[in-house]
């Protein structure tokens, strides 16, 4: 399965089905190990002047410990398709099972960074700034319901430095 690099400008599907619909994966390794997670919150735009993700990552995720260890990150989106497996990458955890493993997916590399042979698109992602959700600023209170366990999401801001589409 071979990628071809491009513009993310060039993906002529809305951001809000390729992460949100369609649901995408976050790939990280640190410490010689990889694991893939489920995302369907999040976004595509600009900030300081470059293109980036914005992932929204529960601080209990077994991928956000990998995230927190990485300088480089991928996001992988699918179009609709392998949801079955983007189910299981979002309901178990890398900590307890190898989900490429477990699922078929295949992990590879573009320009070093894991990344998912299935994937339609991979995005190679630089970290650039993390911070996590204060919610003394949310100004609608039944919010707040999402938090029970006041587990509020890490914001990771991460710089689109490659986008590799499937040839
Ligand atoms: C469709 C779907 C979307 C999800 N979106 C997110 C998300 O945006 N942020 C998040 O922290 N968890 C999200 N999750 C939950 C994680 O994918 C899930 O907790 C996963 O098991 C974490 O794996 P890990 O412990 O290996 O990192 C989602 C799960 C599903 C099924």
């Amino acid at each position: 399965m071979e990628f071809k690099q491009t513009d993310i400008r060039a993906i002529a599907a809305s951001a809000v089905k390729l992460i949100n619909d369609d649901w995408a994966l976050v790939t990280a390794a640190a410490n010689g190990k990889i694991n893939t997670m489920t995302v369907s919150w999040g976004g595509l735009g600009e900030l300081w002047g470059r293109d980036v993700a914005f992932l929204f990552i529960r601080p209990q995720r077994y991928t956000r410990e990998l995230l927190d260890e990485s300088e480089w990150l991928s996001v992988s989106f699918f179009g609709g398709e392998h949801k079955q497996e983007l189910m299981f990458c979002g309901r178990s955890s890398g900590r307890d099972v190898d989900k490429f493993e477990s699922t078929g997916l295949t992990a590879i590399e573009l320009d070093g960074v894991p990344c998912v042979a299935q994937a339609q698109v991979n995005l190679i992602c630089k970290k650039i700034a993390v911070q996590t959700i204060d919610p003394s600023g949310f100004l609608d209170e039944t919010i707040q319901k999402e938090y029970a366990a006041n587990d509020y999401h890490r914001v990771y801001v991460a710089q689109i430095v490659k986008t590799y589409v499937k040839e």
